[in-house]
């Protein structure tokens, strides 16, 4: 089969590591404890991909709650905000290690300097208003109106593009938004799922699915690859609901091992 001669070692995908997190977080509380660079990285990250919908600043919830201190604390805890009850009852501590799971993030090969992204597409209409809302700083602001286009039209991208240049070497389009993480393997397979329930194996080179699974439940959470006993496995998450992206299933775990060599 293709996509065990591809396996090979695998990578620490799936990850963006939640030291850039602790990082921007720990920056406002004047924390030494890491690199300037490091900071300024966090900074950027936090800026572009959180600052929509959360503040650093205690008290003060976006459309997600307010990240300020959130370093240690207990999740799902701040009193003035409506949590998922999964989230509030999920008994997690935010650590460096809970964090890098709960962010699923991009993969990268170092082998083949290829950054892997899985996107959301979604369109809405803005219409501008005669009186303009007031404006609350980091909360989401449109000057307006916003209609988000029915979660049925709501497209995904997976994207592999050149880390050292940025050019996109392949994309392809998604029926469903791609909200899952994603891990790429030395050999070159790429596994991550959707929201129509399939777990999939991608040829990391050209983005054409090799196999897939339906795990009777929307896949939304981490996906890795792991080693026991020189043999290997993949875990992925099924039955991630979320009321912004919707989905449905039993909340589990589903992992595949390749049937051991004869
Ligand atoms: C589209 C809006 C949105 C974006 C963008 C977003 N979040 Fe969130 N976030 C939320 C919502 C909504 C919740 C609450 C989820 C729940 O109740 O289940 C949340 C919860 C969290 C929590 C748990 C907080 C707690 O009090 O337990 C953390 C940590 C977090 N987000 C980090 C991030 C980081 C870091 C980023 C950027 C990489 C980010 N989020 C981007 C909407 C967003």
């Amino acid at each position: 089969m293709e996509i065990l001669k591809m396996l090979g070692g695998r990578y620490s995908g799936s990850k963006r590591p939640a030291s850039w997190l602790a990082v921007t977080v720990l920056t406002y509380i004047g924390s030494p404890a890491y690199a300037e660079g490091d900071a300024a990285a966090g900074k950027t990250v936090f800026a572009n991909q959180c600052a929509s919908c959360h503040t650093i600043e205690a008290g003060k919830n976006g459309f997600g709650p307010s990240l300020a201190a959130v370093f240690g604390r207990k999740a799902g805890t701040l009193p003035d905000y409506k949590y998922s009850p999964a989230l509030a009852q999920s008994g997690l501590t935010w650590d460096e290690k809970t964090l890098d799971v709960f962010l699923n993030g991009p993969a990268y090969s170092p082998a083949t300097r290829t950054l892997y992204v899985a996107a959301v597409d979604w369109c809405g209409t803005f219409t501008k208003s005669d009186q303009p809302p007031q404006f609350v700083a980091n909360a989401h602001y449109y000057g307006g109106a916003v209609t988000p286009d029915p979660r049925e039209q709501a497209r995904g991208w997976l994207q592999a593009i050149d880390a050292t240049t940025g050019t996109m070497r392949w994309r392809r389009q998604w029926p469903t938004p791609l909200v899952g993480g994603i891990t790429v393997t030395s050999g070159g397979v790429l596994f991550t799922g959707d929201l129509n329930n399939d777990f999939l194996a991608i040829d990391a080179s050209n983005g054409k699915t090799l196999y897939h699974f339906n795990t009777g439940g929307t896949i939304g959470g981490g996906v890795i690859s792991y080693e026991i006993g020189g043999k290997q496995y993949v875990a992925t998450t099924s039955g991630v609901v979320s009321g912004f992206f919707g989905g449905s299933g039993t909340s589990a775990i589903i992992i595949f091992s390749l049937p051991s060599a004869p």
